[in-house]
């Protein structure tokens, strides 16, 4: 028996020898790059795939993946690749390419054509100057700094478990926690998300906008609150909304942060929301905020008080692998000079090979918003890591291998909370994907 997967829009083909193996295995085998969050559990669904032909090769929906595309009302072709065998031949397409369009699939959870009461953490950036900037510069410019400026800002708060919601003008919005989550996590990702906005601004203004004379400067405002979340609009032309005070409110506390000469400020309920003594804050004020009455109690927000490992990871990730294959081929040749006879357990393409474990790397970092996902996850990396010849003995080497090309690569650009949080995560890592036979299904 044998039989062709295609992959369209990559051109690839592969020959399957049985009817063993998963979709998921399948890419896995033949180094296609094809996002897993939860590692094949069937519960974040980012291997979803379109079945263009040859859907009647395929087993049958296990309950796990009914329930999923029942909640998410999905025409038969689409189906779950960690959950799917085939028997034949089949064509098909990866539908999400980047961990970038994962927390966007939140939106598929809220209702369509009305709306329901859940508890967020709205985001509210504004970027300042940018009338007086709009007079001066030439339109390209514009959307030139305009474009990145939504690039580099959105990244946090994708990488906190946010939804980008909207742009408006020069501001953009972040929701977090439009399908659960605890208060406390919704706020602490909301904040965590404008530090690392902060960090991503003063980056782009140092290194990417340092020929165009200017600094860009933004205003974070975050409140808290129960909103209504749901697809809302026309019946042809819903739209992902979010409304209510909470979404007004957050976007008055932006406004205040030009009034104080602030660059971030929460509300009294997200101050409420977040564990004691975490935050490093500044001034305290009482203002009046428009169309609200009495008071509202703000706080300048300056930082962790401790280091925030996932806050250093998210603001070094871009730059660590700026240069993908040069950090897998600098962290390989390192893996080969420490352990010669590692270099027999890798089989195929080492470039592949290594976009793999860079892709790998930056999934843990986005995942780390998303507990759940990412045990279960690295634990079956780990499994695989058995079926490559990978013993107990290899890891404490690619340890050190990861740690010394992590320090080469961001050489100036890094701190000791750099690579103490780095070292501190594969520790985790590394220890879970040896666990990988305690995995929960
Ligand atoms: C941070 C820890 C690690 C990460 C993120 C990682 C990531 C990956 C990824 C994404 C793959 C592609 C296949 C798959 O997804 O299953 C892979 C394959 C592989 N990894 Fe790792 N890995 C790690 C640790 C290790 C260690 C400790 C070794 C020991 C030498 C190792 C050796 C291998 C080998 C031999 C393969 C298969 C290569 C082939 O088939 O040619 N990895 N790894
Ligand atoms: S649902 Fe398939 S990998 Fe998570």
């Amino acid at each position: 028996m044998s039989f062709k997967i295609t992959y369209a829009g990559l051109d690839k083909q592969v020959e399957v020898q049985d009817d063993l193996d998963s979709i998921l295995d399948i890419s896995t085998r033949n180094q296609i790059p094809h996002l897993h969050e939860c590692g094949g559990h069937g519960r974040c669904t980012t291997c979803r795939i379109r079945v263009l032909d040859g859907i009647q090769n395929l087993s049958a929906k296990t309950p796990t993946e009914r329930e999923a595309s029942f909640i998410r009302k999905w025409d038969p072709s689409i189906r779950l690749a960690c959950q799917t065998y085939p028997k034949g031949p089949v064509v098909l397409q990866r539908l999400i390419w980047s961990m970038a369009e994962v927390t966007a699939l939140q939106k598929e959870l809220a209702p369509e054509g009305r709306a329901e009461e859940r508890p967020i953490a709205v985001l509210f950036c504004d970027l300042r100057n940018f009338t007086p900037m709009s007079s001066q510069n030439m339109n390209f410019d514009l959307a030139y700094m305009l474009n990145r400026f939504y690039t580099a800002m959105g990244e946090p708060i994708l990488m906190n478990n946010g939804i980008i919601y909207q742009y408006v003008g020069d501001e953009i919005i972040g929701v977090f926690g439009t399908t659960g989550g605890t208060r406390e996590k919704n706020c602490t990702d909301a904040i965590r998300a404008a530090l690392g906005m902060q960090y991503a601004l003063e980056h782009l203004n140092k290194v990417e906008l340092k020929d165009l004379d200017l600094e860009l400067k933004s205003g974070i405002g975050i409140n808290f609150g129960k909103a209504y979340v749901g697809h809302l609009g026309h019946p042809t032309h819903r739209q992902f909304s979010v409304i209510g005070d909470p979404v007004n409110v957050a976007s008055r506390i932006q406004g205040m942060t030009k009034t104080t000469k602030t660059k971030i400020l929460v509300s009294l309920n997200v101050m409420n929301s977040i564990r004691e003594n975490i935050l490093d804050t500044g001034q305290e004020f009482e203002l009046e905020l428009a169309g609200k009455e009495g008071l509202a109690q703000l706080t300048e927000i300056k930082g962790f008080k401790e280091m925030d490992s996932q806050l250093e990871l998210q603001s070094s990730l871009h730059l660590m692998l700026n240069d993908q294959d040069a950090f897998a081929h600098i962290f390989y040749e390192k893996v080969f000079e420490k352990s010669p006879e590692t270099r027999l357990l890798f089989k195929r393409n080492m470039q592949d090979q290594g976009r793999l474990l860079t892709h790998m790397l930056s999934g843990i970092v986005y995942t780390l918003a998303r507990p759940d996902h990412l045990i279960s996850g690295i634990k079956a990396l780990g499994k695989n890591h058995v079926q490559y010849g990978v013993t107990a003995a290899h890891y404490p080497i690619v340890r050190e291998a990861l740690l010394e090309t992590i320090d080469t690569v961001l050489g100036t650009n890094k701190t000791p909370n750099t690579m103490n949080a780095w070292q501190t995560s594969l520790d985790f890592i590394l220890e879970e994907m040896q666990q990988w036979n305690k995995v929960k299904t």
